[in-house]
């Protein structure tokens, strides 16, 4: 198997990371991805930063296995606590992602802009590095428990956790909504419905994909010419339950990606 012909590592605490991964297929259409979803050791978000980085470090091992020639960090609380620490280690390309903080600020006039993330997200240094530059009129918003309720494809249960968090700053002006978790890209038709139209809501996944494609060419990995790739999906949870939810999840993404395109 030459280089290029090698899969692509995709992986997320769960099933958040396959709202990425729908992105990186539409863009890569060519490529071969392997997704793991750490279920078993979900959430990351509100765990000690020593824990997610012993799950992630595991989980890296088991997609080198599967001879990965790049890695996406499908997961902001995995790349804010473990992204450095696996660039150190392996040398392949690992594409991580960040709450899109930068182009909200670009989109700011007078009002706020909300960051929807996990606790251990917001609390991390590379957090507050690009909160230095890019936060002014920032508001942070920790949402544990919300990506339980994708977990659970509770889409009822997220709609009424996001109506009491949103409820004190709808009044207010605001410009918009930033999701820093992939989680949470599979409430944007609920977030929709719920906030007004001039309010942009923004995700890291097109902006990671893009990354993807920019990285693999630069290192000769693109796979040119190829006809159409795979999606291989796999978990630490239990597969019988699991597998049959991330094709579910893989489906709505691929559709969100498509009702964006349009
Ligand atoms: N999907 C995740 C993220 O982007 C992690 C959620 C969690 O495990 O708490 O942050």
């Amino acid at each position: 198997m030459t280089a290029q012909h090698q899969p692509i590592g995709v992986f997320d605490s769960g099933v958040g990371g396959i709202s990425t991964l729908a992105e990186l297929a539409h863009l890569l259409p060519g490529e071969n991805f392997v997704y793991y979803g750490d279920t078993a050791h979900a959430p990351y978000g509100t765990k000690p930063r020593e824990e997610v980085l012993s799950h992630v470090r595991t989980v890296m091992e088991t997609l080198l296995h599967r001879q990965v020639k790049a890695v996406v960090i499908a997961c902001n609380t995995a790349t804010a606590v473990a992204a450095a620490d696996l660039r150190a280690r392996y040398d392949l390309p690992i594409i991580g992602m960040e709450p899109a903080l930068k182009p909200a600020s670009e989109h700011r006039r007078q009002g706020r802009v909300l960051v929807l993330a996990t606790p251990v997200t917001l609390t991390q240094e590379k957090f507050a590095r690009l909160y230095d530059r890019y936060g002014e009129g920032a508001v942070l918003l920790p949402c544990p428990g919300l990506m339980d309720l994708v977990e659970q494809e509770d889409f009822a249960g997220a709609e009424s956790y996001l109506q009491r968090l949103l409820e004190g700053y709808l009044s207010e002006p605001l410009d918009a909504v930033v999701l820093g978790c992939t989680h949470y890209v599979f409430l944007k038709p609920i977030l929709r419905r719920m906030l007004p139209d001039t309010v942009e809501i923004f995700d890291g996944n097109l902006g990671v994909a893009r990354q993807l494609r920019r990285v693999l060419a630069e290192k000769d990995l693109l796979l040119a010419n190829a006809g159409q790739g795979s999606i291989e999906l796999s978990t630490s949870g239990d597969e019988k339950t699991v597998l049959p939810q991330m094709e579910r999840l893989l489906e709505r993404a691929r559709s969100l990606v498509l009702s964006e395109i349009d």
